[in-house]
């Protein structure tokens, strides 16, 4: 029994149900392929069995990780880029208190680092952490990124000159291949705490391995319980693969579907700012795994009603390549009305006694159909509730929908060979030994 429901209903102005249907043959096959491990990429599917695989005697460990450092720590800093935070960071900004950093109970912050290489960020994060008891998760599976690799080198120096060498090595945890690269290497040498990252698991589809699982552990939040969700999806899927009993088959054909009509770009839509980082996982997953070979839907994302009042005119009247997935929460977590006023000066009165998850659901379908009668499909992914088991199956279906997707568009859903590029020539620019030629071919471009 899966809570999560997909539906496409507001998409057949646009695309027909025989289009749709057209994908079941093919989509059939790509399960096949990933459940048999036969197509591209085969190497990396690794996470479609993890909701088994991380077992509760793994989950006890983490958890008894998470503990150690909390019982020493005001302040986790957990350091990574890509698929080595942005999961982390999507499930526990989703479950945190909006405000958590202001408010007066004592829980322990999780910040992030080393996803950026801001001088400035860097500076700020020190100078509150000279004020904090804080711990370090480091978070590479190649261990050379040079975004975290940079952090760490700088947090753990401060580390060792707040705490002293062995003190520093309790509070720092190493989350990284299981034989290679220099943070393992570094790891041995210290003796910090390790989790693996498996082999056959990419970043950006890691979130439920210790790399996604210790950060949210930390952060105080259920990891079993956000495995079972995910385990729920896995089974769910299974069953059937009929696009219309699936939500993963029916995300991916119709999503297809739209692609071959030329909706080139895919915006996901929430009407929760707590989902702000979860879009911008998906961004990645969808775009990092379909983005290749010159194909793929462009991954956007909005937070409405926010951005209604600054993308909302380009969304409803620009270019006509897009369509819309909204993420949509059905309850709230909490009850809040409009209040009466007198004077009802804003003319607000009409809503008196409202709860304000009312307004917010007529915003969104008030503006799913102004969207469809501007020429941009919608598609629905719905959860009764944000928690850890309802973000397990979100997780769990856009992974699957994403391999699948990947499938149909002919491409390796699970390598990212564009994401050096950019690498080689900072590299060159920085003059890293060993890119010697290509500092000399980028001189001559600049
Ligand atoms: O999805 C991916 O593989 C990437 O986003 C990586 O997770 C990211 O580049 C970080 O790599 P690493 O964990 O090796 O530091």
């Amino acid at each position: 029994m899966i809570n999560l429901k997909f539906t496409y209903e507001q998409a057949l102005e646009f695309v027909s149900k025989e289009q749709i249907h057209g994908y079941q043959e093919e989509i059939n096959k790509h399960y096949e392929a990933i459940y048999n491990k036969t197509g591209k990429g085969n190497d990396y599917l690794g996470w479609v069995d993890l909701p088994e695989h991380m077992d509760d005697a793994f989950l006890d460990e983490i958890n008894n990780t998470a503990e150690s450092l909390k019982a020493k720590s005001e302040v986790a800093v957990v350091i990574g880029i890509g698929g080595s935070y942005l999961g982390a960071r999507a499930v526990i900004d989703a479950l945190s208190h909006h405000f958590s950093q202001l408010r007066k109970e004592k829980t322990l912050q999780v910040l992030f680092a080393g996803q950026n290489i801001s001088e400035d960020y860097l500076t700020d994060l020190l100078e509150v952490l000279d004020q904090k008891d804080y711990s370090l998760i480091v978070i590479s599976k190649s261990g050379t990124t040079t975004e975290p690799a940079v952090a760490f080198r700088l947090l753990k120096n401060h580390l060792e000159s707040k705490y002293g060498l062995e003190e520093a090595r309790q509070r720092i945890v190493a989350i990284t291949d299981k034989e290679k690269g220099a943070l393992k290497q570094l790891a041995n040498d210290e003796g910090y705490k390790t989790f693996v990252v498996p082999d056959d698991v990419g970043g950006r589809y890691s979130v439920l391995t210790p790399v996604g699982l210790l950060p949210i552990a930390v952060a105080g939040f259920d990891i079993k319980q956000l495995l079972a969700g995910a385990k729920a999806m896995k089974e769910h899927v299974k069953q059937s693969k009929a696009i219309d009993d699936n939500p993963v088959s029916g995300y991916a054909a119709v999503r297809n579907a739209l692609y071959a009509k030329g909706m080139t770009t895919e915006i996901m839509v929430n009407y929760e700012p707590r989902l702000f980082y979860f879009t911008e996982w998906w961004k990645q997953l969808y775009g990092e795994s379909e983005g290749k070979e010159n194909k793929g839907i462009f991954p956007a994302g909005v937070g409405f009603t926010t951005d209604l009042h600054s993308m909302g005119q380009y969304i409803q009247e620009g270019l006509r390549n897009i369509f819309e997935t909204v993420l949509s929460v059905e309850n709230p977590d909490h009850t809040l009305t409009i209040p009466e006023d007198d004077k009802n000066l804003d003319k607000l009165n009409y809503i008196a006694g409202m709860p304000l998850h009312e307004v917010n659901h007529m915003a969104e379908i008030g503006t799913t159909l102004a969207h469809m009668d501007g020429g941009v499909p919608n598609l629905r992914v719905g959860i009764p509730r944000v928690n850890e088991e309802t973000l397990g199956e979100l997780i769990y279906f856009y992974e699957m929908a994403c391999a699948i997707s990947g499938y149909i568009l002919d491409v390796n859903p699970f390598d990212q060979p564009g994401v050096e590029a950019y690498k080689k020539n900072m590299f060159a620019l920085l003059g890293k030994p060993g890119f010697e030629k290509e500092t000399e071919e980028i001189r001559k471009r600049l």
